[in-house]
C-alpha cells in the first residue's frame, strides 16, 4: 500500500459568478497516510460522485452553507473499502460510503464528514449501485416521480436533463409506470440514448430548435407531469405546454447554478392551467427510502431499469469531471474511479 495520501483541496477562492468552480480552485496536497487510533478505520476511496452540491460546498450558499476555506479538503459523496480497522464494528474489506474527503485515504470513527453514520452496502449490489441507484440519485428520481409528480397510466411525463444521473432513472420509472415519456437532453447522441437505451417515447434536443413547439408536437394534449432538473428556459417551455392540472416536480435547476441571470418567466401560466410546481429535498423523505430501494433494486434485477454511469478513470480527473456536469459532458451519473 502506498504511504502517500493525495487530497483535493481548495487552492484558491472561486471568483466565478456562477456555481461551477474554475479549474484553478482545484489543487492537490500530498500527505503521509494517517495512522489509526483506537475506534477509527482507514478507508481507501474507490469512487467520487460528481454533483453540483460539491461546487456549492466550496463556493458557499448565502445563509445556508459557509464556503470551505482555502486549504480545506474537498468533500463529496465518496465510497471505498476499509483497509485497516481499530473499530469494533468495521472489518478490513468492508465497503462503505458517505460524505467523505476527496482523497485517496480517509480516517473515520464510523461517521462521515457530515456526522452521519457511514452507509453500509445492501447485500447483492455493487458499491456503485449502492451509491447511485440505491443512493441519492435513485431516491431523488423515485421521490420526484412517485411522491410528487404521481403520474397516472398513460400520462405524458417530461424529464429534463433526462440523460443525466437522476433524469435517466426518473425517465425509466415513469415508463415503468405506464406513462408516455418525453426526455429533454442536449445533443443528438444523448437523444438517441434516451430513445434506444432508456425507452423514451420521444426525445428532444433542447440545444437545437424551438423547445416550445417541440414539446407541443411531442405532447399535443399537454404535459401532465414534468420532472425538472434544469429550470430556466426549459421549465418555461414546459409551462407553456402544461396540461390542465399539470404538475412539476422540481428536483433542481442546474441551468441557474452557473448563470445567476437565469429566470423562469412563465409561472403565471400555472393559473390558467390549474398547474402546480412542487420542490423536494430527497433527504426529507426518509420514510420512503426502504420501499424505494426495494422497488429500485427489483427493477434493476429484473433488467427493467438501467443504471447509467459515466466513469472517468483516475484521481487527476476530478476537476474536469466535476466541472463537466455543468457543460453536459456526462451521460448518466458522473463518477471518478480512484483505485
Ligand atoms: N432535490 C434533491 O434532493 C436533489 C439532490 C441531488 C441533486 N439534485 C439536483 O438534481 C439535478 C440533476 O442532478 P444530477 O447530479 O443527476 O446531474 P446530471 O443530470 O447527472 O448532470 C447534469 C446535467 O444537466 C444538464 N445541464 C447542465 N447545464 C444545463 C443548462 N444550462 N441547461 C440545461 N441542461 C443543463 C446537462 O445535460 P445536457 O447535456 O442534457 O444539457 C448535464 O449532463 C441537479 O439540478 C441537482 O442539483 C436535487
Amino acid at each position: 500500500m502506498t504511504d502517500i495520501n493525495r487530497q483535493w483541496v481548495v487552492a484558491q477562492p472561486s471568483r466565478s459568478e456562477g456555481m461551477c468552480l474554475e479549474p484553478e480552485v482545484f489543487g492537490v496536497k500530498e500527505n503521509p497516510v494517517p495512522g489509526l487510533e483506537e475506534g477509527q478505520i482507514l478507508i481507501r476511496n474507490k469512487l467520487f460522485v460528481c454533483e453540483p452540491l460539491v461546487h456549492a460546498m466550496v463556493k458557499g450558499v448565502p445563509g445556508r452553507i459557509d464556503p470551505l476555506p482555502v486549504g480545506t479538503v474537498f468533500k463529496g459523496h465518496a465510497g471505498g473499502v476499509v483497509v485497516s480497522s481499530l473499530h469494533p464494528d468495521f472489518a478490513e474489506g468492508d465497503e462503505v460510503h458517505g460524505t467523505l474527503d476527496w482523497a485517496d485515504f480517509v480516517i473515520s470513527d464510523g461517521l462521515d464528514a457530515g456526522g452521519a453514520p457511514l452507509s453500509r452496502l445492501t447485500p447483492g449490489y455493487s458499491l456503485t449501485t449502492n451509491m447511485i441507484t440505491l443512493g441519492m440519485t435513485g431516491l431523488c428520481a423515485y421521490i420526484g416521480v412517485l411522491e410528487i409528480g404521481k403520474p397516472k397510466l398513460g400520462d405524458n411525463v417530461v424529464v429534463s436533463a433526462a440523460a443525466g444521473g437522476i433524469g435517466s432513472i426518473a425517465l425509466q420509472i415513469a415508463k415503468l409506470l405506464g406513462c408516455r415519456t418525453i426526455g429533454i437532453a442536449g445533443g443528438p447522441e444523448k437523444c438517441e440514448l434516451l430513445r434506444e437505451e432508456l425507452g423514451a417515447d420521444e426525445a428532444i434536443d433542447y440545444k437545437n430548435g424551438d423547445l416550445v413547439s417541440g414539446l407541443a408536437s411531442a405532447a399535443p394534449k399537454g404535459i401532465d407531469v414534468m420532472f425538472d432538473n434544469v429550470g430556466g428556459s426549459v421549465l418555461d417551455a414546459v409551462l407553456v405546454n402544461l396540461a390542465p392540472f399539470g404538475r412539476v416536480a422540481m428536483c433542481g435547476g442546474i441551468s441557474g447554478y452557473d448563470n445567476p441571470e437565469m429566470v423562469v418567466r412563465n409561472t403565471t401560466l400555472l393559473t390558467q392551467h390549474n398547474g402546480m410546481i412542487q420542490g423536494f429535498w430527497y433527504s426529507d423523505y426518509e420514510q420512503v427510502f426502504s420501499d424505494a430501494r426495494d422497488r429500485l433494486g427489483g427493477w434493476l434485477q429484473s433488467g427493467e431499469l438501467k443504471e447509467l454511469v459515466d466513469v472517468s478513470q483516475g484521481f487527476e480527473k476530478v476537476p474536469e469531471s466535476a466541472r463537466g456536469i455543468f457543460a453536459g459532458s456526462n451521460a448518466g451519473k458522473q463518477l471518478v474511479q480512484i483505485s
